[in-house]
């Protein structure tokens, strides 16, 4: 059995440096496999439960998609569908389900609702997204990264916009742990929170990463090889008119990306999580920009569209990181050096 069989993934902090690096690699691998159509069966007639709380686009499909080509069989229970949230608690839902599913994956508002699952149904359970912590998408972040530069260590990687989400949070204590200098740019109130920073700070003095946590753009952007936001109102918030009235100035447009100094060498990519809002595409963005009169929002369509946007690979890459995840904590294979 390989080490990490048996383990729960509810934040990056329950994986070692080592382990987390390792992810890295094998999602990169399972994707080269993919691409040549090569899809080892490593998870054969598994079942897997993937609860919704809050909607998902990328991470539903991401799951679904990766544990069919794993060879399982994954069962959404959104919140619509079953009766936790509703009328049975986290502890006895988690007994069920762990009595019948091989693991388990949740996204919703409360982290101590995956950590219960985690607790009670004696599975694998793997976070899809809460408040505090966005495991899934570090691990393809820092593959996105890596397949553009060939490496992570010494890179920089700039956060602009709500640095004290759970995209922000996990990307900071994800990047420490990989060895990739960070900042996070946002104003004072947006700041990480001093117990995570104290969590990143603590793996960057063993991985060497620097870690900036800045309000002044020139200071965060400065040599940044990757410059990366997220929505400025998360799932569960309803505060536009503060958000944009404290963000407008971390908008990720041209000039942001020019303080970077690598408009030109070829050294700079931009990242986002999904879903974006860079344009009047969507109802809500609609309903939002015109009220306040925005035509954009955290990151520019001019920035969405260039040729420094990798977000749709890192968006397919979700797909390829938690089939790494999966494979390995629920899979009984050795797993292979990489
Ligand atoms: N990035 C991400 O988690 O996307 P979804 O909300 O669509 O799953
Ligand atoms: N911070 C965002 C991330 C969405 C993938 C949210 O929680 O809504």
């Amino acid at each position: 059995q390989n080490q990490f069989y048996g383990k729960s993934i509810l934040k990056e902090t329950d994986l070692s440096v080592n382990e987390l690096n390792y992810l890295v690699d094998y999602g990169l691998h399972l994707k080269g496999l993919a691409k040549q159509n090569i899809h080892t069966k490593l998870l054969a007639d598994k079942n897997i439960a993937l609860i919704f709380e809050k909607n998902s686009t990328r991470t539903m499909s991401a799951f679904t998609t990766a544990a069919n080509e794993l060879g399982a069989h994954p069962v959404f229970l959104g919140k619509d569908e079953i009766h936790l949230f509703h009328k049975e608690s986290i502890e006895d839902t988690a007994k069920v389900l762990g009595s019948m599913y091989d693991a388990i994956e949740f996204r919703g508002f409360r982290q101590s609702s995956v950590e219960a699952l985690a607790k009670y149904s004696g599975v694998p359970v793997w976070n899809g997204l809460t408040d505090d912590w966005h495991p899934t998408q570090t691990i393809p972040d820092l593959m996105t990264i890596k397949e553009n530069f060939g490496h992570l260590a010494g890179l920089k990687v700039a956060y602009l916009g709500d640095g004290r989400n759970n995209v922000a949070h996990s990307l900071l204590v994800g990047c420490a742990m990989a060895g990739v200098n960070v900042a996070i740019v946002s104003p004072e109130s947006l700041q990480p929170a001093a117990e995570v920073l104290e969590i990143a700070q603590g793996y960057a003095k063993e991985t060497g990463a620097e870690i900036t946590i800045t309000s002044d753009l020139a200071t965060g952007l400065k040599d940044a090889n990757v410059v990366t936001t997220d929505v400025w109102v998360s799932m569960g918030e309803d505060n536009w008119k503060e958000r944009i009235d404290l963000l407008l100035p971390y908008q990720v447009n041209m000039s942001a990306l020019a303080m970077t100094g690598h408009l030109d060498d070829g050294q700079l990519i931009v990242l986002h999580c999904l879903p974006a809002f860079h344009d009047l595409r969507t109802e809500v963005g609609k309903e939002v920009y015109v009220k306040y009169g925005l035509k954009e929002m955290e990151i520019t369509d001019e920035v969405f569209q260039s040729q420094y946007g990798r977000q749709f690979d890192e968006a397919e890459n979700r797909k390829h990181g938690i089939k790494a995840m999966m494979a390995t904590t629920l899979g009984t294979q050795f797993i292979p050096k990489i």
